[in-house]
């Protein structure tokens, strides 16, 4: 194996304490744009045999359209299954869709599609609209922290609201929600993420179950009664799918939110640009320049070569979605926020493989109605101290951001 010649660890939590560690990327795809990492010291927090970082565009684009190659099977968050990790941990991994492999992929993700057509999303934008209007509205104090007062609310809301949870369950989805995706750092939630993980899949199947026996007019009775292709999501599957929505659908969101609000609030030019003119690009350069999911892993499924690098079959190999979005291959002038970029063809929602964010539109929808609710409401915001940085090399996150409302 070549020695490698980087000398960071580009999953190594602390290098992002203080943003995405773009130097050191730049340095990777100019020198070493597949390489070898010999050891996760990283978000994982145990040691690991290695894995080889892509850090360039094409190359993370070249992984993501070639899932026979690059497997999703083995896990695609960053760490591998955990030596200690029972079967039935496994099998859990496995039953969500992101870490399936076509076929299997490919017809559980038709059944799913359906709840995100372009139609069914746009069916819920008069309610986010007002749910928008009343989380900024709702706002009383001068100054606050940002993420709490408002990104955190909507993508959760997004989420009831697409699978028809009742109000008076909200809370409990919501609390569920946001302390399962808390495990990468102790401090942002109390509650254990596998009692949170139960409750939500408990909770999911239950909603499946009373449909199977009362079908209604609702995105849940389509998934788990009609037949696609003879297929439709069992009790089980359902349960899964609604659990990868809770963690694939929220801090996501809250965080392109976050990083968009403090992109704009530190370059005032484009601030008062988003505000005249509302430019429909701001929500993908938010996305790009946040990047919030930093990295996905596939495994080899046979020795194959990439850039030239020769790569062993079994093998991780892990896609810096934070590196790609900042490539000068690609991108006039990566290290500027220009909210009218275009075309913009980031990977924040992944390559355009099999597994492109099934809730990208979703995304883009709630990011639009969020920010020009704050351009209505609050035209004055602006920033009252530095960002808090989640630590972690997976999610690119944003803890707290104080702001003055007013
Ligand atoms: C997949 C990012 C919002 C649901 C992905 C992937 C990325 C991503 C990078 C690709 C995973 C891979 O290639 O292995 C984001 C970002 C978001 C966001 C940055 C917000 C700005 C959402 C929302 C939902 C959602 C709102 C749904 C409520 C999914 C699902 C997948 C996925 C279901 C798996 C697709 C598959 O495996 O076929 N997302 N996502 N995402 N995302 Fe998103």
């Amino acid at each position: 194996m070549a020695e490698p010649r980087t000398r960071i660890d580009p999953t190594d939590p602390d290098i992002y304490l203080h943003g995405i560690p773009h130097a050191e990327f730049a340095g990777m795809r100019r020198d070493d744009p597949v390489c070898w990492i010999p050891q996760v010291r990283g978000s994982a927090g145990f040691d690991d045999e290695g894995y080889w970082a892509v850090t360039r565009h094409a190359d993370v684009m070249a992984v993501s359209r070639n899932s026979e190659t690059f497997s999703s099977r083995e896990n695609t968050a960053i760490a591998r299954f955990q030596p200690d990790m029972t079967r039935e941990g496994i099998e859990m991994q496995q039953a969500i869709l992101l870490n399936m492999d076509p076929p299997q992929h490919t017809a559980q993700r038709a059944i799913v599609s359906r709840g995100f057509t372009p139609r069914a999303i746009n069916s819920l934008r008069a309610a986010l609209q007002e749910r928008a209007s009343q989380i900024v509205g709702s706002v009383g104090t001068e100054s606050g922290d940002f993420v709490t007062d408002i990104a955190c609310e909507l993508p959760l809301q997004a989420i009831a609201e697409l699978l028809g949870v009742p109000q008076e369950d909200r809370g409990n989805v919501f609390e569920w929600s946001n302390s399962m995706i808390g495990y990468d750092d102790p401090e942002f939630s109390g509650a254990d993420p596998m009692e949170s993980a139960m409750g939500l899949l408990g909770y999911a199947m239950q909603m499946a179950d009373e449909r199977q026996t009362c079908p209604r007019d609702d995105i849940v009775t389509t998934l788990v009664k009609a037949e696609i292709a003879g297929e439709h999501l069992s009790v089980d599957e359902f349960g899964f799918f609604v659990l990868m929505l809770a963690v694939a659908g929220n801090e996501t969101t809250r965080n392109a939110i976050s990083h968009g609000m403090h992109a704009l609030l530190s370059n005032p030019d484009q601030w008062e640009l988003f505000k005249s003119s509302r430019p429909r690009t701001a929500v993908d350069e938010f996305v790009r320049w946040g990047s919030p999911i930093n990295v996905f892993q596939r495994t080899t499924t046979h020795d194959t070569v990439l850039a030239g690098v020769p790569i062993p079959r079994g093998q991780r190999v892990a896609m810096f979605y934070g590196s790609a979005n900042y490539d000068e291959t690609v991108f006039t002038d990566p290290y500027t926020f220009d909210i009218t970029r275009s075309p913009n063809p980031h990977l924040g929602f992944g390559g355009s493989g099999a597994h492109f964010c099934l809730g990208a539109n979703l995304a883009r929808l709630e990011i639009d109605l969020i920010f020009n609710a704050i351009a209505d409401h609050m035209p004055d915001i602006s920033l009252a101290g530095p960002a808090q940085r989640l630590r972690s090399g997976w999610i690119n996150g944003i803890k707290h951001l104080p702001v003055r409302y007013r």
